[in-house]
């Protein structure tokens, strides 16, 4: 059985599969407001760096379906009157670069299509291509991914970056299904990933649904795990990758880079070019800071003092040095650093033309 799509543009109407309940229940709910989409991307309806880049696109269809009786007359009344969508939507995440790079697409749109009247139709065509390319880049990214993984591997995970955190596939999880075609799959390990348990709710339910041997563990078993199991990688997607090849992801993805390192497991970021931000390094990438309540309280109990003081970083950042190879669409960054995630990055604007 396929996982289910996260995202469904349908009739015009955008629909989020609500991954807070899952795997136990499995509901769409339905979207006609962009300021609604925002919210639904800050409280984890959808989540995952491409899935919260194409959840943004249709909120900015939505923004401008609303407008679209009142019709800016220009280019910059286009730009006016969808702006207070346009921050809501770049106000819900701050990590994922993917927000950032899907509405400077659709600004790009406008720009483009503010004075013919055709601003609608084509922010429309784009969102349903970000959405559609992006499955296909998963596929490359996985492809790529699998040429690395020797045969008869062990693999460890964390979060979920798989078909329910893009538009199909999955980035890591992309690179495990690729692998696990490919005959090299003994099992997988997925770190439950506190607080929100990606690991444990959705990775595992998804290798599961494709017959991929997965196994769940806490996060506090990776050394033990990998002291006995022996993963060949270490496989992971990515919020933010920077210029000098630093990477962001899930909190608790550093933590694994350092404990891969002392037990011979190499570390593989797996994520399309949109995730790249060449603009910054490691250090200045923003984390979000998660609400207090999601650590002291569990399935609706509390399960710490009142009053405490909670620390919530929801991403991490590993430094390149603990990188052993960056996957992408145009293939791979071995050992990441400056100069060769600057190459690669021009290398494949060069093919994309
Ligand atoms: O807080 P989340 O669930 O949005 O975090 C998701 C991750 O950290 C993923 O690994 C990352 O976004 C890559 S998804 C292909």
């Amino acid at each position: 059985m396929a996982t289910p799509s996260a995202i469904i543009w349908s009739n015009n109407q955008l629909q989020l599969l609500d991954q807070r309940i899952l795997p136990v229940q499995c509901e769409y709910l339905h979207y006609d407001d962009p300021y609604i989409v925002a919210d639904a991307i800050r409280a984890m309806v959808v989540r995952g760096a491409p899935a919260i880049g194409i959840t943004a696109a249709y909120g900015m269809v939505l923004a401008a379906q609303q407008l679209i009786k009142s019709s800016p007359a220009s280019t910059a009344a286009w730009h006016l009157a969808l702006r207070p969508a346009r921050e809501a939507l770049a106000n819900s995440r701050p990590t994922a670069v993917n927000l950032f790079w899907a509405l400077e697409r659709c600004d790009r749109v406008i720009e483009e299509r503010g004075n013919d009247g055709k601003v609608l139709q084509a922010l429309t065509d784009l969102a349903i291509h970000i959405h559609a390319e992006d499955i296909q880049l998963n596929q490359r990214i996985g492809d790529f991914g699998a040429s690395l993984i020797p045969a008869d591997s062990i693999v460890y995970t964390h979060c979920n970056a798989g078909a329910l955190a893009t538009g199909g596939y999955g980035t890591a999880l992309g690179v495990i299904r690729s692998a696990h075609r490919d005959g090299k799959i003994r099992g997988v390990f997925a770190g439950e990933t506190r607080p929100w348990l990606q690991g444990a709710r959705l990775t595992s339910w998804e290798l599961m649904q494709d017959g991929i041997p997965v196994t769940l563990a806490i996060e506090g078993a990776a050394a033990h795990l990998m002291r006995e199991h022996k993963p060949s990688w270490i496989i992971v997607g990515a919020d933010r990758i920077a210029a000098n090849g630093d990477a962001a992801n899930k909190i608790g993805t550093y933590n694994l880079a350092i404990i891969a390192k002392h037990h011979g497991a190499k570390v593989m970021f797996a994520a399309p070019t949109s995730t790249f931000d060449a603009l910054i390094d490691g250090p200045q990438i923003p984390i979000e800071q998660r609400p207090a309540e999601e650590i002291t309280h569990s399935f609706g109990k509390r399960v710490a003092p009142e009053n405490m003081v909670i620390s919530n970083p929801a991403f991490d950042v590993t430094p390149a040095q603990l990188i052993d190879a960056i996957v992408t669409e145009h293939g791979i960054i071995h050992q990441p650093d400056r100069i060769k995630v600057l190459a690669h990055l021009a290398e494949g604007k060069r093919n994309n033309r």
